[in-house]
Order: structure tokens, then sequence, then C-alpha cells
């Protein structure tokens, strides 16, 4: 796994894949000594509160960037099932944020809501902190937003380059430009770090992780800023699940936000930066990757009160009074 990270004090409006690199340990998100600032959900005084409830960075003085993405008090039910239940959720450029909790918690809902399949019954969306709605997977392709679902959606009888440009193969006079479809695929192969075979084996000869890599090189494709990743690794051997958390960090270190939901504590315990823990449909932990034990999230997703569920819970409330 690299041990080179980048550093993510990072401008959310830069290209990501042009962003600089600095190392994992100054990573504001992961060294909370070094991120003093809470996130945009996290509440700490009096004017914080005020600004949480915005959608906006919270603290003047923050040195992390603010959230390419926020949700705020977002809610989704089918029928009376309360899918998403007042839900804030931020990400940023650099950041990998990891959605655990239980099967049904609604940590797939809120992947598809902000990738425009569900779109919210209430609440809002701020993309750089302008409400932003997201109807439609359109419309959030169009918004950068890079969506991977559990299934992967590929074609097993077609080819890598046929699987990434299928629907929006690229033509001159009617022909497609083979040549220049493989360039493209090779070059998001290469950008994001990916071994493959010849981009002219057919999906049906892929790894699991080699599968997993074609379907983020897919989502790539065009210029998103946030990758949503679900379960990406739940299927996955010991060294695919390996290639994967490497990919998910050279994501990182491109610049994306990344949303990683995984049932997989030890995956997320490895590279993830912020931890955002669902219980039926609510929020019912956020904090620091490295300020959180196995035992607290454990506790969180099973809905054992402790001190991160607690916490959570007085931000989220001041949040909504405020
Ligand atoms: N399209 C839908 N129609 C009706 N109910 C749905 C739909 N999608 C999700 N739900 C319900 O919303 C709740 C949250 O589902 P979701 O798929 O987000 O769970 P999850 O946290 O991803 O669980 P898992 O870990 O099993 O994937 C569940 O009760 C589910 O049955
Ligand atoms: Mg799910």
């Amino acid at each position: 796994m690299p041990t080179d990270h980048r550093n993510p004090a990072r401008d959310a409006s830069q290209n990501p894949a042009s962003s600089a690199v600095p190392s994992r340990a100054s990573n504001p998100a992961r060294d909370t000594s070094q991120n003093p600032a809470p996130s945009a959900t996290q509440v700490v005084d009096d004017s914080d509160r005020a600004a949480s409830s915005t959608g906006q960075v919270t603290k003047p003085s923050s040195p992390l960037p603010p959230p390419i993405l926020s949700l705020r008090g977002v809610c989704k039910k089918f029928g009376s099932v309360r899918a998403l239940d007042h839900v804030d959720f931020d990400i940023r450029a650099h950041e990998v944020v990891a959605v655990v909790g239980d099967n049904a918690a609604g940590k797939s809902v809120l992947a598809k809501t902000i990738a425009g399949v569900h779109p919210p019954d209430s609440g809002t969306i701020y993309l750089d902190g302008r409400p932003t709605l997201i109807p439609t997977p359109a419309a959030a392709h169009e918004l950068g937003v890079a969506t991977v679902f559990q299934d992967l959606a590929l074609c097993d009888n077609l080819d890598i380059v046929a699987n990434l440009f299928l629907g929006r193969e690229a033509r001159a006079y009617g022909v497609m430009k083979e040549a220049a479809m493989e360039d493209i695929a090779r070059s998001v192969f290469g950008r994001i770090g990916a071994r493959l075979p010849s981009v002219r084996t057919k999906v049906a000869a892929l790894s699991g992780g080699q599968r997993q890599s074609t379907a983020v090189a897919r989502a790539l494709l065009g210029s998103p800023r946030i990758v949503v990743l679900d379960e990406p690794t739940s299927s996955l051997s010991v060294t695919q699940t390996a290639e994967v958390l490497n990919l998910i960090e050279h994501l990182r270190d491109l610049g994306y936000g990344v949303m990683l939901i995984s049932h997989i504590l030890a995956d997320v315990q490895a590279v993830a930066d912020r931890l955002v823990v669902m219980r039926h449909g609510r929020i019912n932990g956020e904090a620091p990757m490295a300020d959180v034990s196995y035992e607290d999230i454990i506790a969180a997703i099973t809905g054992v009160p402790n001190d991160l569920t607690r916490a959570t819970q007085r931000r989220a409330d001041a949040a909504r009074a405020g």
C-alpha cells in the first residue's frame, strides 16, 4: 500500500488530476493534531453552530478546505421506511469519507441520493456552498459526481474499452474511433495506477479487483470531483482488496473526494480520513478516523450509546436548533 500520501490542504477548485502531493501525515482530516477545526457537521462553539446549518465551513481559521458537496437535513422515504432521516454529510477534495452501518442503515440510498438516483424528499444539497438539485444520474455526472454502484453494471461479454465507452462512444463520421478510445482507456488506467491486461480483454476474464478498477475508470471519464464507491471490496480476495484500497488512496492523492461505503472495518480503518456511521437512516456517529476506536464504531453501528454517538447527536441537535 502506498505510504506517500498527498496533503489535503487542498484547493477544491483545482483540477483533481493536477494537484500536489504532500504526505498523508499532514492530511488534516486524518491528523487531528493539525486539524483543530471541526468538519461542517461538527460544532464546537456557537459560531460554528450557526454556520453549520448553512452548509458552509464552520470556522474561518479552519485549515480544511470547504466541502465540495454537503447535504443538510436530507430526508428520503420509501413508503413508511425512512431511508434517510435528516442526514448531514460533507465531502472534501483529497478526502476519503467512509460510510459504515448495518444492513438497511441507508448507506446505498445516501449514495444514490448524491448520484441523482433518489433525489431527496426534503433537505438541501450544496455544491461548492450553493444549493443544488441533483435530479437525475445525468445531472450528477454533469455536476462532477461519479458513482460506482455495488453491482458494477459491467457487460461481461464486452471488452474493457467497450465497457468504458458504452453509450458514449467516440465517433468520427459515424465510425467509432477505436484507437482514440483505447488511448483514453490506457491513460485513465495509468492515471489511477490500475494494473490491467490489454484494454481489449473481455470483462468476463477480469478478476474482481480488475473489474472494480474498470468500473472506477468508467466513472472517471468526464471530469468528476467526487467518486462514490458502494461496497467496492465486499466480494474480493485479500490481494484484490489490497489493489482496490490502493486505488482508493490513489484517487485521494489525485484530489478526488471519495465516499467509501463498506461493511469491512479493516478496509475503512486502512484508508479513510473520516468516518460516518449510519443507523436507521440517521447519522449516528461522525469523527476523524484517527479519533475513533474499533469499539466506538461497533457501538455506533449497533446503537449502543457512547462518546462518539453522543457527540454526534449533540452536534446534529445544535445544528438543527441553530
Ligand atoms: N428503491 C427502494 N424502494 C423501497 N425501499 C428501498 C429502496 N431502496 C432502499 N430501500 C429501503 O431503504 C432502506 C435503506 O436501504 P439501503 O439500501 O440504503 O441500505 P444499506 O445501508 O445500503 O444496506 P446494505 O448494507 O444491506 O447494502 C432499507 O430499508 C431498504 O429496504
Ligand atoms: Mg447498500
